[in-house]
């Protein structure tokens, strides 16, 4: 009977999460090209730029069977999103999910988990942001003195450029969900046209002889922490964010072709990016040239004597990679949504979050 149904296993149909109900509901506004914008926005980040060198440290330049597993992985994970978005078109995500099928109580951990995961890359892009913007602004001689540009933990007392960027990301998203993909779509051509550049410089000085040994450290194992393994699970990170577009499913003008368009669409497109670019990286200078590097790609630039088109990739990263900042704030806000309709989060929230406040995060 109803009583029986606790906290732990009380379920919702589908049915009745897609009936109208009293809460705030969200104007479909996207269609696919949105939703592709967002979904590459998300995925394509501090990962590729970063950690291209530390995985090509661990793997050699079988880095790139590494990049290929991690997008292997996700991309099976992408499908299972796609269908269900589809069958489930509502803000909360995965946690909606999990309310229909596994009950309240493993939405509610589902739910803080995605929360939390969220302010995380959140958190960790807008560092990594930051980093750009002081190399650049150091660049234009402007110095920023560390305790303002480092966490406590890094030796600082507040990352000031972090702060304001996640600050200034708040501030578009509240402006509505359409003028943010609207923008958000042109930096994600700017991202994209910087990675092509780079492509385009590195693939001329192209040497086979750069992928013997190809597979220094070997395939890897459990509890071993080298190795192609070892680099893929780094790599997972680079390819985060193909689940924030299905909370944008709410919005989507026709959820059961554009969902389906824009989850795996985006998944393919970034996974033939990373991996043309792993290769032409690694076609252009030995992996033990730029593996301990913060900043692989624009090292690689430098040593080929292209100073100047690694500036502008990094000015290119300045402008464009707070569009993982944009989509993650944009799906945190909306799970807020999602659970706080359900009364698993104040209901205020619910309110706020329809107009796109997301979560205060802390740098
Ligand atoms: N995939 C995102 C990035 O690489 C989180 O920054």
């Amino acid at each position: 009977g109803v009583n029986a149904m606790a906290f732990w296993n009380r379920r919702r149909s589908i049915g009745a999460m897609l009936a109208p109900h009293d809460g705030p509901r969200l104007k479909p506004t996207l269609s696919w090209p949105h939703l592709l914008a967002l979904g590459v926005g998300a995925i394509v980040g501090t990962g590729i730029l970063t950690l291209i060198g530390v995985g090509a440290g661990l793997a050699g330049p079988a880095v790139l069977i590494s990049f290929g597993l991690a997008g292997l992985v996700c991309a099976c994970s992408a499908l299972a999103y796609a269908e269900l978005s589809t069958m489930m078109p509502t803000a909360g995500s995965a946690y909606t999910y999990s309310y229909a099928v596994l009950g309240e109580m493993i939405a509610w951990i589902v739910g803080w988990s995605l929360i939390l995961e969220y302010s995380l890359v959140v958190s960790a892009v807008a560092v990594g942001w930051s980093g750009y913007a002081v190399g650049f602004l150091t660049g234009l001689g402007i110095d920023l003195p560390t305790v303002l540009t480092a966490g406590p933990h890094a030796g600082g007392i507040v990352n000031l450029p972090a702060v304001a960027i996640i600050g200034v990301i708040t501030g578009l998203l509240l402006l509505g969900t359409k003028e943010s993909a609207t923008l958000n779509a042109i930096l994600v051509l700017i991202k994209i046209a910087a990675l092509a550049v780079f492509v385009a410089i590195a693939l001329p000085a192209f040497k086979p002889e750069h992928f013997t040994p190809f597979m220094p450290n070997g395939f890897g194992a459990p509890f071993v922490q080298t190795g192609v393994m070892a680099a893929a699970a780094i790599i997972f990170f680079a390819f985060y964010g193909f689940d924030a577009i299905s909370t944008a499913a709410e919005e989507t003008k026709k959820p059961e072709r554009d969902l389906a368009i824009g989850i795996v669409g985006s998944m393919l497109i970034c996974t033939a990016l990373y991996l043309v670019v792993a290769a032409a990286a690694i076609g252009a200078r030995p992996v033990a040239t730029f593996a301990s590097s913060p900043e692989p790609l624009a090292l690689i630039l430098r040593q080929m004597g292209q100073g100047t088109a690694a500036q502008w990739i990094a000015a290119a990263a300045v402008v464009a990679l707070p569009t993982v900042l944009l989509a993650f704030l944009f799906g945190q806000s909306r799970i807020f949504l999602g659970m706080a309709r359900d009364g698993l989060l104040p209901r205020r929230l619910a309110k706020l979050s329809s107009r796109g406040v997301p979560a205060v995060v802390t740098v």
